[in-house]
């Protein structure tokens, strides 16, 4: 095969000179000019490591080292070198270790006595590759979910603007013409045709109110500004019970501790449990929902679950529902961890752990 023209340059971790030698002639035969530094222990590979120090293309890298080997050696070479493909050359033959270190982020994994300049340069060559998808990807998926983040900002944000128009604007219009019909049931003395048809009118503006109201908790429930994650739930709990004549049960431990002064965390919390207790009202067909909320060292766990239908596993990846999904998201988007138990006949349980530490502090 012929020789690749890149000029690469390859930094080889090996600390038996004989091998170093071997490796750097199958390297050379290979690749033209390609450029060849050396450390012989996991001391001298992190002195190399500068700001301005040199780039280097590849890592291979021997796991056993003088002053540290295997899995702990992977791991640390793998955080020093985020952005360069890390091949492992070993004598072992170890299988599992193989598998193993290609799930810790390694790019291959090459036994010495079965190199040659074809096998070395090909790994390389793909790992190179793989290394720019991968990287890639990473990168755009950073984009996509900063992205979501700003949505889903502006979205909170705008809720929160109409909720509060829908308040202050036909709040007050309604509340003055309630006002006004008092006045007029006064001037109607005696009349009580009158009176009749004022008190209709008073009941159907009572509930405008009341359906105002409704809305503008629905798009965003002052509770949770005012009052915090619980009292919030307790909301959607009530709006269950009155939904769907089911019973729900909310158990809390410590509840003082669960004051979240981070907003964000606690509106995507809030909105990952509203999806999860609207799932209920509109799938379920549950007579109990139990919702548990707890902190365990500086951890919130929330456990929803109903004794509905339960469902079935596709139907965890229907591509038009996005109530899942946006669930998954939210909870990415705090970092939190979201879990979804379900089978058909056997109701449905959402499990969302969370930390609360740095920004997200509680107060105690
Ligand atoms: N608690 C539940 N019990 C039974 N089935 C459920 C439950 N939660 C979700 N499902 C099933 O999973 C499907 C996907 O839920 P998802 O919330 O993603 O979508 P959706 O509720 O149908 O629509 P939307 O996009 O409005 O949320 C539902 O259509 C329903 O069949
Ligand atoms: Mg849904």
């Amino acid at each position: 095969m012929k020789a690749i023209e890149k000029t690469y340059r390859i930094l080889v971790v090996e600390d038996n000179p004989g091998d170093f030698l071997l490796i750097s002639d199958c390297l050379r035969e290979q690749m033209i000019g390609v450029d060849i530094s050396g450390a012989t222990s996991f001391g001298e590979l992190k002195e190399l490591i500068t700001d301005d120090g040199p780039f280097y293309d590849v890592v291979l890298l021997d796991i056993t080292l003088p002053d540290q080997v295997g899995e702990p050696l992977i791991r640390e070479t793998l955080q020093l070198f985020p952005y360069t493909p890390v091949i492992i050359l070993t004598g072992y033959t170890d299988f599992e270790f193989s598998v193993r270190s290609l799930t810790l982020g390694v790019s291959d994994y090459l036994l010495k006595e079965e190199i040659t300049p074809f096998v070395l340069y090909k790994s390389i060559l793909y790992s190179v590759e793989r290394k720019k998808i991968t990287f890639d990807l990473e990168t755009s998926e950073k984009r996509v979910r900063s992205f979501a983040l700003q949505l889903n900002n502006a979205i909170e944000e705008e809720r929160s603007r109409i909720a509060r128009e829908i308040h202050d604007e036909f709040g007050q219009q309604l509340t003055g013409m309630k006002m006004g019909l008092s006045a007029l049931e006064e001037m109607a003395g005696g009349n009580q045709e009158i009176r009749t048809v004022v008190h209709e009118i008073q009941t159907q503006v009572d509930e405008g109110i009341g359906a105002l109201r409704q809305i503008a908790n629905e798009l965003r429930p002052a509770i949770l500004d005012k009052l915090g994650l619980v009292a919030a739930i307790e909301w959607l709990l009530s709006d269950f019970e009155k939904k769907t004549g089911a019973r729900g049960y909310l158990y809390v431990s410590n509840k003082a501790r669960l004051k979240i002064n981070d907003k964000n965390l606690s509106v995507n919390i809030f909105r990952i449990c509203q999806e999860a207790i609207t799932n209920v009202i509109k799938h379920a067909i549950a007579t109990i929902l139990q919702i548990f909320v707890r902190v365990k060292d500086s951890q919130l766990h929330i456990n929803i679950s109903d004794n509905g239908r339960g469902m079935p596993a596709r139907d965890q990846h229907m591509p038009l529902s996005m109530g899942l999904l946006n669930m998954q998201e939210r909870a990415a988007l705090i970092g939190a961890e979201l879990s979804i138990e379900s089978a058909p006949g056997k109701g449905t349980i959402i499990e969302i752990k969370c930390n609360l530490y740095g920004d997200t502090n509680i107060d105690s």
